[in-house]
C-alpha cells in the first residue's frame, strides 16, 4: 500500500471558499420580526412545543456538564459533541480497546431524563486521532491486504459500539461528512482511499446488523443546497436507496458559518429527499452572530435566521428533529477553532442562550416557530 495521506484536518480556513460564498449571497441585514418584544415570547419550553409538533429538539454534551442546565428543561434529545467519536472512545488511542466511562455517563443521564440519545459518530475519516485511532492508518500502511483489513476493522468497530449502546441510543450518525468540505468530490480520507465509497455502504450494513431498530443517518454540512456538491450528495443517497443500503435519515448539520444558506435552495433539497422517501433532521444547528454585522441589531438578525430555518422544519412532515450544536454562547466550538477563534471573527455567539444562560432573541425565534401550526407559517 502506498503512502496514505490519512484523514484531512478539520479546516474551514479557505479564504477562496469564503469569498465565493459571500459573492454568491451577501450577508442578510433584514429582519421582519423583533423577537425581543413580548408578543413573540411565551413561557413554554422548547421541548414542550417541539413535542406538540412531533419534532425532537436537542443539544449536545460537551466536555463539561453545562448540558445538564438545559436538559431536560428545554431539550428532549442529546448528542455527544465528542465523547462517542471513535478516537475519544478508544482507550489511550489503541484500536479495539474501548473506554466508555464518559459516554456512558452522558447516555445514562439522557435516558434517565426521558430524552432521546443520538449517537455521533461511528465512521468519520477527517481529523484523526479524534475521529478514529491513528493506529488504523499505520496498520493499513503496512498491510498487504488493506481492503480486507479495513473492512474487518470497520465491521468490528461499528458492531462493538452499536452493540454497547443498543437500546439506549436510538439514532446514529453512521457516516459523518463523506464529502470534501468545499467541493463535490468525496473526501480523500484513508477510508475512501482504500475502499472507495464502499466504506460508506458497509458502515450502514454493519450498523443495521448490530441493531435493526436504529434510525441510521448520513450526516453532512452544506453551505449551498443546490450546487454541484449538493447534487453529488443526492446522487450518493439515490445510489444508496437503489442498492438497498439501510439509510433512512439524512442529517443536515446546518452550521451557518460565513453566510446564511438560501432558504429556497434548502426547500428544493429537502423536497428531493422527500421524493426519495428519506427523512431529514437538522443535526448541528448554530448561526454565527458576526455574519450579521451590518444589521442594525445583530442579535435580532440572527434570531430572524433561526426563525427562517425552524419554520422549514416545522413545515416539513419528513423532518424529525433539530439539534443545536451547543448549549450557550459560553461553550461554542467556534471560539476554539480556526479561523473563528480569531478576534476579527468574533462575536461568534451562535446559540440560543448567552454565556450567562439568558435567553436571546434567537431563543424566542425558535420558540415562536415551534408555536405555530404548519398552515400558519406561510
Ligand atoms: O481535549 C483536548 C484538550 O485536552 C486540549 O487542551 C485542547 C487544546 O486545543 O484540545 C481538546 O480537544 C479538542 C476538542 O474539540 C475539545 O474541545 C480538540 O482539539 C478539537 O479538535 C475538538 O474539536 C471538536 C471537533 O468537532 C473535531 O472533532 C469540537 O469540539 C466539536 O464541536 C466538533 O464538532 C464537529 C462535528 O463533530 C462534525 N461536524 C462539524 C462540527 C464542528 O466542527
Amino acid at each position: 500500500m502506498g503512502k496514505m495521506k490519512g484523514g484531512a484536518g478539520l479546516s474551514y480556513t479557505s479564504l477562496t471558499a469564503q469569498l465565493r460564498m459571500l459573492r454568491a449571497k451577501p450577508h442578510s441585514v433584514r429582519y421582519t420580526h423583533d423577537f425581543s418584544r413580548p408578543e413573540y415570547q411565551s413561557g413554554d419550553s422548547l421541548r414542550s412545543l417541539a413535542e406538540k409538533r412531533g419534532l425532537y429538539i436537542g443539544t449536545i454534551a460537551q466536555e463539561d456538564d453545562t448540558y445538564k442546565q438545559y436538559l431536560p428543561g428545554q431539550f428532549d434529545s442529546l448528542t455527544c459533541g465528542n465523547a462517542m467519536k471513535w478516537g475519544w472512545l478508544s482507550r489511550e488511542g489503541r484500536l479495539g480497546e474501548y473506554d466508555y466511562a464518559r459516554a456512558d455517563a452522558i447516555v445514562d443521564y439522557a435516558v434517565a431524563q426521558g430524552c432521546r440519545m443520538r449517537g455521533h459518530t461511528l465512521v468519520w475519516g477527517r481529523n484523526p486521532p479524534h475521529s478514529y485511532p491513528g493506529e488504523v492508518d499505520r496498520i493499513l500502511q503496512a498491510s498487504a491486504t488493506p481492503k480486507e483489513d479495513l473492512r474487518s476493522i470497520l465491521r468490528a468497530h461499528v458492531t462493538e459500539v452499536v452493540g454497547h449502546f443498543k437500546g439506549r441510543v436510538r439514532q446514529w450518525d453512521v457516516v459523518n461528512e463523506p464529502f470534501s468540505v468545499y467541493d463535490k468530490r468525496f473526501a480523500d480520507y484513508t477510508f475512501y482511499q482504500v475502499l472507495g465509497k464502499e466504506y460508506i455502504f458497509n458502515a450502514f450494513r454493519y450498523a443495521k446488523e448490530a441493531d435493526s431498530s436504529l434510525s441510521l443517518v448520513l450526516n453532512e454540512q452544506f453551505f449551498f443546497y443546490r450546487d454541484a456538491r449538493a447534487k453529488a450528495f443526492l446522487a450518493l443517497v439515490r445510489e444508496m436507496k437503489e442498492r438497498d443500503i439501510p439509510l433512512d435519515t439524512v442529517g443536515l448539520q446546518h452550521h451557518v458559518m460565513f453566510v446564511e444558506q438560501d432558504i429556497d435552495d434548502f426547500r428544493w433539497f429537502i423536497g428531493q429527499l422527500d421524493a426519495l422517501g428519506l427523512k431529514f433532521e437538522i443535526t448541528e444547528l448554530d448561526i454565527r452572530q458576526k455574519i450579521f454585522q451590518k444589521a442594525p441589531d445583530m442579535a435580532l438578525a440572527q434570531a430572524e435566521a433561526y426563525y427562517a430555518i425552524l419554520c422549514e422544519c416545522v413545515n416539513a412532515p419528513h423532518c424529525t428533529g433539530v439539534t443545536l450544536w451547543g448549549t450557550d454562547d459560553g461553550n461554542s466550538w467556534y471560539d476554539h477553532m480556526a479561523p473563528f477563534a480569531m478576534r476579527c471573527f468574533q462575536p461568534n455567539a451562535p446559540l440560543l442562550f448567552d454565556a450567562a444562560g439568558r435567553k436571546k432573541p434567537a431563543y424566542y425565534a425558535v420558540q415562536y416557530a415551534l408555536r405555530q401550526h404548519r398552515e400558519e407559517i406561510r
